[in-house]
């Protein structure tokens, strides 16, 4: 089969990022600009802000990320563009940027879902086969999916509340440690006693596989208020709780797919929550102590990023998709809505 080249298109939330991949698992360019500096003083991502920040970045973006390709738009096969879910104001930026990319250069357009984009970025890191299992935590997500196939995603349990990422944004401007949270919290923690404080691990042992982590949040909130020189050791205590919450989680969910697929399917984790070393540790353990393979993109795959749109779009289009140029972006899409 020819080579297929496929260009990507990020601005569902807070960072501006382009891609070109192909078809022989190849990154050739992945230019991603974060808009921190913008959102910073207001201690989480604006909309509006963001919305703006992605209609001055993006053409050199795209520009950039062909260059560093070394590559024409004549010489990519299809553009896409992440249509939903996310800041509606940031994805009309982009997913209008390619529909008017693809129509100048009559190339094929492709409208990707977001979450898809985390959830098959494995296939284009590791070449990781269907099925697997995957835990997919990010800011705005905490769900667990069997993965059967393209399109094909089952949600096996997910958040009745905050997100995970979302907890650790919220706990970060709790001990006032800055935006963005996650990367903060984690960097305090290597300063902590993670034992210090036993805070609550929400929903351990229930039967299921959802999660919840607004209990955990108002325990670190009357925490903070209770001993407000502990930065560092509620940072780690809350990062541990994390990754027992998630590890209990995930065991339930391997449990039912093992059941499903016999033994030894891999388990895979993605989203922005998934950087996280102390929590990648965890799950390793998990891994080892279930029997499967543990497969997690590097940290730079894990955050919002081009590649994995690009890697979406380019496994639909080998599949023979081609999205109208009519495609609506949308703000909620849920992943297991999608057609194969
Ligand atoms: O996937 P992502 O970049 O954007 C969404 O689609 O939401 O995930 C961003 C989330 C944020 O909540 C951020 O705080 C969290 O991922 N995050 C982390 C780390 N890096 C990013 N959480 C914990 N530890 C990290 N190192
Ligand atoms: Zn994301």
């Amino acid at each position: 089969m020819a080579l297929i080249r496929v260009l990507g298109i990020e601005t569902s939330c807070d960072e501006t990022a382009a891609a070109v991949v192909d078809s022989e698992r190849r990154i050739l360019a992945n230019r991603v600009v974060s808009q921190d500096a913008e959102h910073r003083p207001f201690g989480g991502v604006v909309p509006e802000i963001a919305a703006r920040a992605h209609l001055e970045a993006l053409d050199d973006v795209v520009v950039a990320a062909l260059a560093d390709a070394g590559l024409a738009l004549r010489d990519i096969d299809a553009i896409a563009a992440t249509a939903g879910p996310g800041l509606i104001g940031g994805v009309i930026v982009g997913a209008t940027f390619a529909k008017g990319l693809a129509l100048a250069a009559d190339k094929p357009f492709l409208g990707i879902n977001h979450l898809e984009g985390h959830a098959l970025t494995v296939r284009l890191t590791d070449g990781v086969a269907f099925p697997y299992l995957l835990l997919l935590v990010s800011g705005g997500h905490c769900q667990l999916l069997a993965v059967e196939g393209l399109g094909r995603y089952e949600r096996l349990g997910g958040t009745i509340d905050d997100a995970a990422g979302e907890a650790f944004d919220k706990v970060a401007k709790l001990l006032g440690l800055g935006f963005p949270g996650g990367p903060a919290v984690e960097r305090a923690a290597l300063q902590g006693n993670p034992q210090r404080f036993a805070l609550p691990r929400p929903m351990l042992g229930r039967a299921g596989c959802d999660f919840s982590f607004s209990g955990l949040k108002t325990a670190v909130r009357l925490l903070v208020e209770a001993e407000p020189d502990a930065a560092a050791d509620i940072a780690a205590s809350f990062q541990a709780a994390v990754g027992d919450v998630l590890a209990d989680r995930t065991a339930a969910a391997l449990a039912l797919t093992t059941q499903r697929w016999g033994a030894g399917k891999p388990l895979v984790v993605a989203g922005g929550v998934a950087a996280n070393q102390v929590l990648r540790a965890r799950l390793q353990r998990l891994a080892e102590g279930a029997g499967v393979p543990l497969v997690i993109p590097p940290p730079r795959l894990c955050t919002d990023n081009g590649a994995m749109i690009a890697w979406a779009g380019l496994e639909r289009f080998v599949a023979g998709e081609r999205h109208s140029l009519d495609l609506a972006p949308r703000p909620r899409w849920p992943l297991d809505a999608l057609t194969p």
